[in-house]
């Protein structure tokens, strides 16, 4: 079967992940897909830098629209950013009738409903695993795995840069600002840190799972949100000798007048796992009537953990674009034996 064809519309650290993780698992990700998968055409302002990345791969313009209108292409991810050409890009591809991708938590988080509307209407999908926690997978746990519960709080560092900062004070005494330039450099706050330090961006996630957990419309608007800005290196030395870590965290839960959504840097006791969640890594705690406390931890930004996520979204797709409704469920997709011949 021809390869599902994928258009992706800015190719900068996460999109240049997805390129290579891509073709490097191109085999394996094809038998768990049913399909192979191809990035056939690329945009990018600077076209220079996508044609090194993708090395005549596939097709590079400077328009996202040349995409969207491209009918051979299926699947278009989304990784811009922002909302306002990326809110423009989603809905267009939305009604060409292309499925969408998308790790653009800002967008989500303020556009969500009406995204997922016009989703709902064309009858295509819009999966955004990489707009929370990076490569933890926790949109699939808190909408599958966890699909019996009827969910009574989440609370999660969900984001990395806030996380290393407070890890790069607590730990080596850096300054704030030379500990957030690090966190730049490495890839991890957005292009606007503001959101990051700001707890904005923790903010548009903990209201991605507020909406999932609770089923409840994206409303950024009722969040509480506060930052880390405000904080000296003198609370993060108090709440070490109190016994104490600060974090960032983003919680959100069910109370008997309605559901909270909040963001502020917390005090957690240090024995507790979550305390231990250092630099950009991120965690999730998830507690569940049935199944009780559950935890998710892994990366929540950078390249590949990113990418990651965003090609889960694209297998997932293509399984339930092509497959009949036997193979919807992922599958074990054997391959030639390769167990070692030693027992051990
Ligand atoms: N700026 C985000 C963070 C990137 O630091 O977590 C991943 O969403």
């Amino acid at each position: 079967m021809k390869a599902i064809q994928v258009g992706l519309l800015g190719i900068g650290t996460v999109g240049s992940g997805v390129f290579k993780v891509l073709q490097r698992n191109q085999e394996e990700i094809k038998r768990r897909a049913g399909r192979g998968i191809e990035i056939t055409m690329v945009a990018d302002l600077d076209t220079a830098r996508a044609e090194a990345i993708t090395g005549g791969k596939a097709k590079v313009v400077k328009d996202g629209r040349e995409v969207i209108a491209n009918p051979d292409i299926d699947i278009v991810i989304e990784l811009i950013g922002g909302y306002g050409i990326a809110r423009e890009m989603v809905m267009s591809a939305i009604a060409a009738g292309k499925h969408v991708v998308t790790a653009n938590k800002a967008l989500l988080a303020v556009h969500g409903t009406e995204i997922f509307e016009a989703a709902h209407k064309k009858g295509v999908m819009v999966a955004f695993e990489a707009a929370v926690a990076g490569g933890i997978p926790i949109i699939k746990a808190l909408r599958e795995g966890l699909t019996a519960n009827s969910i009574q709080w989440i609370a999660g560092i969900i984001n990395g840069t806030t996380n290393f900062i407070l890890s790069e004070m607590r730990d080596k005494g850096l300054d704030f600002d030379v500990a957030l330039k690090d966190a730049q450099r490495l890839g991890y706050a957005e292009a606007d840190p503001t959101f990051d330090i700001e707890g904005v961006d923790a903010a548009h996630k903990a209201t991605i799972m507020s909406a999932i957990a609770f089923g409840i419309p994206v409303q950024f608007d009722k969040a509480y949100v506060e930052g880390i800005t405000k904080l000296a290196a003198q609370d993060i030395k108090y709440a070490e000798q109190l016994g104490y870590r600060i974090k960032l965290l983003g919680i959100t839960k069910r109370t008997p007048t309605g559901i909270e959504l909040r963001v502020h840097p917390s005090l957690v006791p240090a024995k507790r796992l979550i305390a231990n969640v250092e630099g950009a890594m991120n965690a999730v705690v998830v507690q569940g009537d049935a199944v009780g406390t559950t935890l998710y931890y892994g990366k929540g930004a950078g390249s590949e953990p990113t990418a990651s996520a965003v090609i889960a979204d694209l297998v997932d797709i293509t399984r339930l674009h092509t497959a009949d409704a036997a193979h919807r469920v992922p599958h074990l997709a054997f391959q030639p034996d390769q167990m070692s011949s030693e027992k051990v």
